[in-house]
């Protein structure tokens, strides 16, 4: 596990190349200003290797970066991210169980806005109880956020932040996704992210929420499908980017945090209007024929707008229902 709060050798290491701006620097020199050993300089550019970074080493001249990684590591987060408070505080790991699970271990704490980001995960959590395929080259990330909003927003806020992650793809990527109710981002009809919130009431206030965030960012799609096709809501999985397309994570990650960080600040100020305005205009959900399964039945009607909770408007026979949880599912129109 990495944590952007880091200083160890190897962080200091690999600053002080850095700071040689793809010059080279001796290894003697490593050794003098970190007061370090020479097996010591060798046994940390190795580890830095192993994290994808591209690194030259000459005789008589030393070593030298020339190529940064394409993971997203704490640090590389944090340098050059335009948020105020989100992501401030960023934790790696190459696999874990659940980000989500890491997040609400350490949410007790007073850490707003720090952000889990995993490789892998085998127990990926997907909305209600289902099963998320976390293979490498996603971007699996939990949020723990102590939002100042208040508690009616809590049913909005997922849908928000689809609508945060909706505009961080379209600007970095230059695609046109589309946002499907609740919480699902696709492109072409498949899902290509999705999110999840796990809250904390107590006496009527958010105590803290942990926002679950999964992009098929760079996936074998093969990897994907496994258990959503055992799903009788699944309607196909695709990967952002194509196996041919450099992946730039860490870009992702930055930009999603600051449009979250955005739409915390609108639920803050109260402007739900704005927010709901703006997911209906990238929403593929509103105006379609569809129907809804809750828990308790399928309902087939029109889709109307949402409201502010963040529920679904239906109108069937003339009369409306709004629906808080569910799956839905577009009817072909022949
Ligand atoms: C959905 O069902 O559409 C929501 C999927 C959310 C998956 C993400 S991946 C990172 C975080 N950790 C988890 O275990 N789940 C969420």
């Amino acid at each position: 596990m990495f944590s952007s709060n880091d200083d160890s050798l190897l962080l200091q290491v690999l600053k002080l190349l850095k700071s040689y701006n793809s010059e080279y620097i001796s290894g003697q020199d490593i050794c003098d200003k970190l007061k370090i050993s020479r097996t010591a300089v060798w046994k940390h550019i190795k580890k830095i290797r192993s994290l994808g970074y591209k690194i030259e080493s000459k005789q008589n001249l030393g070593y030298r970066i020339t190529k940064s990684t394409t993971l997203p590591l704490p640090w590389e987060i944090t340098s050059s991210l335009k948020t105020k408070q989100i992501g401030k505080t960023v934790y790696y790991f190459d696999t874990i169980d659940s980000t989500q699970n890491f997040a609400s271990k350490i949410s007790k704490q007073n850490n707003s806005g720090t952000v889990i980001i995993a490789q892998r995960q085998t127990s990926g959590k997907g909305r209600l109880g289902r099963k998320w395929a976390s293979p490498a080259g996603g971007i699996w990330l939990s949020v723990i956020l102590q939002p100042k909003f208040d508690v009616s927003y809590a049913t909005l806020f997922p849908i928000a932040s689809s609508l945060a992650l909706g505009t961080a793809i379209e600007k970095i990527l230059n695609l046109k996704p589309e946002l499907k109710w609740p919480n699902d981002i696709t492109i072409n009809g498949k899902k290509v992210a999705g999110m999840l919130v796990d809250i904390s009431i107590e006496s009527n206030q958010i105590e803290h929420l942990i926002l679950g965030v999964g992009i098929n960012y760079r996936v074998d799609t093969k990897k994907l499908n496994v258990d959503l096709k055992k799903s009788e809501h699944f309607y196909g999985a695709d990967s952002l980017l194509k196996k041919n397309q450099t992946p730039n994570p860490t870009k992702m990650i930055q930009s999603f945090l600051y449009e979250l960080e955005q739409i915390c600040d609108i639920l803050d100020n109260g402007n739900v209007k704005s927010i709901i305005k703006k997911w209906t205009a990238k929403s593929s959900t509103i105006g379609k024929k569809i129907t809804i399964d809750t828990s308790e039945s399928k309902i087939t009607g029109k889709a109307v707008r949402i409201d502010n909770e963040g529920a679904l408007v239906i109108s069937k026979n003339g009369s409306y229902h709004r629906i808080l949880v569910g799956d839905v599912n577009y009817l072909r129109v022949r």
